[in-house]
Order: structure tokens, then C-alpha cells, then sequence
């Protein structure tokens, strides 16, 4: 595990940057998954900055979405999809065509589910997928005590996780119940992983995926199995490792 402990927020979001930067300098094919929340919203902008210097080419690059909300339409502003569209897609030089999402509305959940798990299959697998963390140690909308061996599945948003998401719906009744999200065996089937956190708020929860049991109770736990993960904080996220 390589671990970065940033002195600011800038650096911090530079240094995710980079890394996303550096594997599409030396595979500009790359398949990248894309985690959102409030934590990589400045790399997410850092990229539309660079790829508007022209230092790094997103037009062979193919992204897939971790985790999206179900119930809601894909236009809803608080879906991921509106909000990498917002803070990538129409920032970046990705082709339409190479941007895949979990669909919010499914007809049928469990085709969905089968759709995207062949998906990530066909696309050969993912090479460097972002991920941030819950207060709960979830990753995705993998909550605690989801099994290490789930594919793509439905999950049942906790209360923890709905009260953290309020600022992307304005309000709790409107953010939604269940969600759909790589599982855990997807996450650990990537070729290479990058966790993101900040903020003293995550600095137990930092410490307890990085140092403590390797536990389906801390999802971000089964990180310390994994051999070739990022993990990038600031100093506050940082300060009990
Ligand atoms: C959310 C999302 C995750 C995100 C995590 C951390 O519930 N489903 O994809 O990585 O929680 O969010 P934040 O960065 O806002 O703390």
C-alpha cells in the first residue's frame, strides 16, 4: 500500500489528480471507475483543468460509475450521474460513447445488476478505480457487513449514509433508500485502487480500514488485501496512522 499524507486540500487534490493523470500518460486506454461525494470534487476539477491545457487526453479513456441512488431519474441533480456530468464529463475530452453509468431507474434491479457486472467484464476490467469512504467505513454503497465476495448488487442505504448525502438532495426525505454499487468483489478485482479521504472527521475510520481488522463489519478493511492501492489524505484524515 502506498500511502500520501498531504499538508493542504490543494495538494491533496493535486496528488489524486496525478495519479489519474499518470496512468492515462501510460495507457491511454484506460478503463477508470469513478467514485463522487464531496471528497474528490477539486481533483475532479484539477482534471478539467488540465485536460483545458491539453496535458492529459481523456478521448481514449472509458469510465464506469461506482454507485449510484436508485429511484430517482438519472437528470435528478443529486445523482452521481448529474454530478460527473457536472464536474467531469462536460469538462474532460471523454467520447459519449465510453461513459458508462448504473442506470438510476432500472425496470428490472437484478438485470441491471447482471448488465453492469458484464460490462465491467467486457471492458476487460478496470484498471485504476477511485474510491472515497463513509464515516461507517463503507466504499461505494458497500455499508458495513456486505460481503467481500458481492458483484453488483442493491444496497439498503443506512441512516448514517442518507444523513451524509442530505447536501447533494437538499433534504433527508428526498435522498433516497437504496442505491446500486460495484460490490466488494468488483472493488478488489481492479487493477489498481485509489482511496481518497479528508477532513479530521475521517481520521478513525482511516485508521481502523488501514491498521485494524480485516472485517466485512469496515468494508474499507479489505483495502490491506489488495496489492496495489493508493491511498491519498490530508494531514487531518491522516493524524492517527
Ligand atoms: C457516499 C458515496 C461514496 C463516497 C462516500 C464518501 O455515500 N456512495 O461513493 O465515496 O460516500 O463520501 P464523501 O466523499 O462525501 O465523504
Amino acid at each position: 500500500m502506498k500511502l500520501m499524507i498531504k499538508d493542504n486540500k490543494q495538494e491533496f487534490d493535486y496528488a489524486g489528480a496525478m495519479e489519474i493523470l499518470n496512468l492515462i500518460k501510460e495507457k491511454p486506454n484506460a478503463v477508470i471507475g469513478l467514485a463522487t461525494g464531496n471528497t474528490p470534487k477539486g481533483m475532479y476539477d484539477i482534471l478539467g483543468d488540465l485536460c483545458k491545457e491539453k496535458q492529459v487526453d481523456f478521448s481514449r479513456v472509458t469510465t464506469l460509475n461506482l454507485d449510484e441512488y436508485l429511484g430517482i431519474e438519472s437528470s435528478n441533480s443529486g445523482s452521481c450521474k448529474s454530478y460527473l456530468n457536472k464536474r467531469l464529463y462536460t469538462k474532460v475530452n471523454l467520447k459519449q460513447e465510453n461513459i458508462h453509468h448504473l442506470n438510476s431507474n432500472p425496470e428490472d434491479y437484478e438485470k441491471e445488476c447482471c448488465r453492469y457486472n458484464n460490462l465491467i467484464n467486457d471492458l476487460g476490467g478496470i484498471d485504476l478505480l477511485i474510491l472515497g469512504i463513509g464515516h461507517n467505513g463503507h466504499l461505494g454503497f458497500n455499508e458495513p457487513n456486505t460481503p467481500f465476495d458481492s458483484m453488483v448488487h442493491i444496497c439498503n442505504l443506512t441512516d448514517k449514509t442518507r444523513t451524509a448525502n442530505i447536501w447533494s438532495f437538499g433534504s433527508k426525505d428526498k435522498v433516497p433508500k437504496k442505491g446500486v454499487s460495484m460490490g466488494i468483489k468488483n472493488i478488489m478485482n481492479s487493477k489498481r485502487l485509489m482511496l481518497l479521504a479528508n477532513g479530521d472527521s475521517k481520521s478513525q475510520i482511516i485508521y481502523k480500514a488501514l491498521k485494524g481488522k480485516v472485517t466485512e463489519e469496515v468494508p474499507a478493511s479489505v483495502l490491506q488485501l489488495h496489492n496495489d492501492v493508493v491511498v491519498v489524505l490530508d494531514r487531518e484524515a491522516g493524524k492517527i496512522l
